[in-house]
């Protein structure tokens, strides 16, 4: 079964409540909401108090991805806020495996993102630890750039890695997600496709998410 996680970066933010609503009557099954602090990544986005003005407008599960430094400070800020799913970047975590616990304690679906040039083999040791394995498709901080094929192979290793040994992670992907790379994607194994602009950006929003969640139902 694929999910569809429309990220919410793209959205018209004059509009949060129209655009949360737009989402929901096309069917999303979760949405996606990218925390940036301009040293993790070269962006700046938002923050917990704009979390907890969409959970007032939704029932739909938060995805929240974190993109800052020093995540551990603000977990339960994100837990409070509303966050359902709470994803931390391998890259911007020392102490990775106490901050998963942490997240995991605050009884919060515990995911871990991996940059599109970080191997597979760095978050094997934690990988039963995860409800989601979030691989990036393009490098962190912007919407709307171009998918990277060279992680179609790192999502094909975490499939064999989950199967073999029998965990529960999901593989969630981001960044240029569309139709046409969604098929990529979902043959290498993704099961969860956030997407940005190929929503957003869309004059049927409904369209699309059908589009890429009917892929879970064919042979590809
Ligand atoms: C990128 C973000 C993504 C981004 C995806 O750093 O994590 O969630 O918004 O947007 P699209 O689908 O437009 O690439
Ligand atoms: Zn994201």
């Amino acid at each position: 079964m694929i999910k569809i996680a429309p990220s919410f970066l793209s959205a018209d933010f004059r509009n949060i409540q129209k655009e949360v609503k737009k989402i929901e009557s096309a069917k999303a099954d979760m949405i996606h909401l990218d925390v940036m602090d301009g040293h993790f990544v070269p962006n700046i986005t938002f923050g917990p108090m704009i979390v907890k003005d969409i959970k007032r407008c939704t029932k739909l599960p938060l995805d929240v991805h974190l993109m800052v430094e020093n995540p551990n400070f603000y977990l339960k800020a994100f837990k409070d806020a509303g966050a359902d799913y709470l994803t931390i970047s391998i890259e911007s975590e020392i102490h990775l495996h106490k901050t998963l616990s942490q997240v995991k304690d605050l009884k919060l679906k515990v995911g871990c993102a991996l940059n599109p040039a970080t191997p597979f083999d760095l978050v094997k040791p934690v990988m039963k630890h995860l409800d989601l394995l979030l691989l990036m498709t393009v490098n962190p901080g912007f919407g709307g750039q171009k998918f990277i094929p060279d992680v179609l192979n790192k999502i094909k290793c975490a499939k064999d890695f989950i199967i073999k040994n029998k965990l529960k992670a999901e593989i969630e992907v981001d960044g240029g997600i569309n139709p046409q790379t969604a098929k990529l994607v979902v043959k290498a194994g993704a099961t969860i496709l956030v997407a940005g602009d190929a929503i957003f950006k869309s004059k049927d929003y409904k369209k699309v998410i059908k589009r890429m969640r009917d892929l879970g139902k064919i042979q590809l």
